[in-house]
Order: C-alpha cells, then structure tokens, then sequence
C-alpha cells in the first residue's frame, strides 16, 4: 500500500478495498497505538492495519476510518482493547523457546524453599506461555499443586478470554509427549472433537488480568521471583523498552530471573539487567561508589 504524505487517500476505496483509507488515517492510528501500547507502526504496515482494523468497520457498521477513529477516542473506552488487539501479533506456542522452562524448573526450586513461589508471565497472549510454565512446574514439583503461583497478564483482553478458557485446537500440542499430554490435557468429545482444555489444576494456578505494561502503575504489587515479557518488547521502541524494564524491576526479587524473546537483548540496559544465560537476566547490582558506602545509582533498580 503506497502512502500518500497528504489527507489524500491512499486507497480510494473502490476495487480491492472497501473503505478510503488516508495517510492521515494511518497517521493517527500509528500515533494512537503508540501511546495506547507502545507499539511502533512503520508505513509498510498500512496493509496491514487497513485489513485488520476494516474488519471493525464492518462489525460495528461503521463507514468510515474517521467515524471508526472518533468511535475509538470518544465514545466509552470499550474499543481500545479490539484496537490494541487487532493490530498486535499473539504468535505464540506451548514451550516456545523452550530453553527457559529448564533454567525457571531449577530456580523455582530454590526459591520454593523460602516460600511459595511468584511468577508473571507479562505479555501472556492466548495462554500457551502460563501454561507452559505451569507444566514445567509441576512436573518439577511432582504436583498438580506445586507451591507456584502465576499471574497472566496481557493488554488485550480478548487473547486473555482464551487463554483463561484454556482450549486450544490439538495439533498446538501435538509435539508434546504422550505422557505430558494425558497428565495436563484433557481430550474433547463430541462436538469438542479436535480440542483439547487444560487441566483444570493447572488453571487454578495461573490468574489472569489485563495489563498494559505501559501503565504506569500495575494493578499487582507482587515482587516476582521470575518474570516472562518474551516477544513484546520488539514492537516498543528503545525508550519505551527502558522505561517498561525499569518498571519490571520494581517488581522483580533482586535474585530474580528476567526472560526475554528469542530476538530480544537488554544490552542497551546494561546498568539494569546483567545476562546470565541465553536471553535469560538477572536485575544488575550497582557497586558502591565510595568505600563504604553503599550507594546505588539513580537507574537501579533498589
Ligand atoms: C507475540 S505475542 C508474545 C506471546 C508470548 N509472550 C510468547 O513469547 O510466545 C505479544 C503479546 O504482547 C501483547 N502486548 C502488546 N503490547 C502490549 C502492552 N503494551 N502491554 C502488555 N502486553 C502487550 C500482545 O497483545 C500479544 O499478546
């Protein structure tokens, strides 16, 4: 799609597309999800988000992307999460990356023995990540019950809908053992044939609520002995990765585990995170600066 620098419309509407869509309509939408989500829109996304955002239009019969667009910013704050939604990818899988689950089995472990232990899984998608994590627990455990408790966080809530009903089509955890399968899923019957739902004790671990890690302030004060915000902070620019990671520390142990996405490094933020294992952080603490001191310096986390 060729954006036009103008109001012009960069599609009239006709052939192919239903709707006119303007560069100032990609302009404001851009601009919109920037500050809703952190998420940066190029312009060689604007096909994207005319195909995505159109199918709006049309469920809520709207003519138009400036009618869509005043709907969105002055009527009763109920579109922001389909909007958020429509224009985020939830890619995601059971034990995606699959490295971390091992390294989280053995810290949980530790940490279990001074309490029960505190996860967050930060950009949670439709459920596949709690999830995970909650196997990894207990099988490491060798409970349905293990002494974990995961929150399951995500600014959309229409993922979060699925992922609290925890049913998923049975080709998504086809490479699974057979054995992992029967202890965690259940098989659908019937109508259900060709799903498959979660345990309901492994459910019971994970609690899910909405979350815009752009807030700021979280409805959880929790201090998190490990926390995922894998594959999101792509979508944010440097600055507002900074600042969401700044935010996480405050609500992460100091001995704490950090995991990021495949194609996500802090190195930008060295003075908050050190690396300690493939795409794996730990909160950085700062040396004194003076002998006997013991000074922090002001981006710590404290
Ligand atoms: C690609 S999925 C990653 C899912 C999972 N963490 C994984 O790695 O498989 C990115 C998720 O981040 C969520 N997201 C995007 N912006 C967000 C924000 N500002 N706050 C919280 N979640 C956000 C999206 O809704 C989406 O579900």
């Amino acid at each position: 799609m060729q954006l036009s620098n103008s109001t012009s419309s960069f599609n009239s509407g006709s052939g192919q597309h239903e709707y006119r869509f303007t560069a100032d309509d990609f302009k404001r939408i851009s601009a919109l999800m920037y500050q809703r989500a952190g998420v940066c829109l190029p312009p060689k996304k604007a096909e994207m988000v005319y195909s995505r955002l159109s199918r709006r239009l049309r469920l809520l019969e709207l003519d138009s992307f400036s009618v869509y667009l005043d709907y969105l910013t002055k009527g009763d704050g109920s579109e922001w999460g389909p909007f958020v939604g429509a224009l985020t990818t939830h890619l995601t899988s059971f034990f995606r990356e699959e490295h971390h689950f091992s390294i989280l089995a053995e810290h949980a472990v530790k940490k279990a023995s001074s309490g029960r232990v505190k996860l967050w899984s930060s950009a949670a998608s439709t459920g596949e990540e709690p999830y995970s994590i909650a196997i990894s627990m207990a099988e490491q455990f060798g409970s349905l019950a293990p002494p974990v408790d995961i929150m399951a966080t995500d600014v959309d809530p229409g993922v979060l809908a699925t992922a609290r009903a925890g049913i998923y089509p049975v080709e998504r955890i086809e490479f699974l053992s057979e054995q992992i399968m029967r202890r965690y899923f259940l098989r659908g019957g019937k109508e259900n044939c060709g799903y498959v739902k979660v345990r309901p004790e492994l459910q019971k671990m994970v609690t899910f609520n909405t979350v815009n890690l752009l807030d700021h302030v979280w409805p959880h004060s929790v201090q998190y002995d490990a926390v995922f915000c894998r594959n999101v902070m792509i979508y944010f620019d440097r600055s507002t990765q900074k600042r969401v990671l700044q935010h996480v520390l405050r609500h992460l142990k100091t001995d704490g585990l950090f995991f990021a996405g495949h194609s996500e490094n802090l190195n930008h933020v060295a003075d908050l995170f050190d690396h300690c294992g493939k795409t794996v952080y730990r909160p950085h603490i700062c040396q004194p600066v003076c002998s006997g001191d013991v000074a922090y310096g002001e981006e710590c986390y404290a």
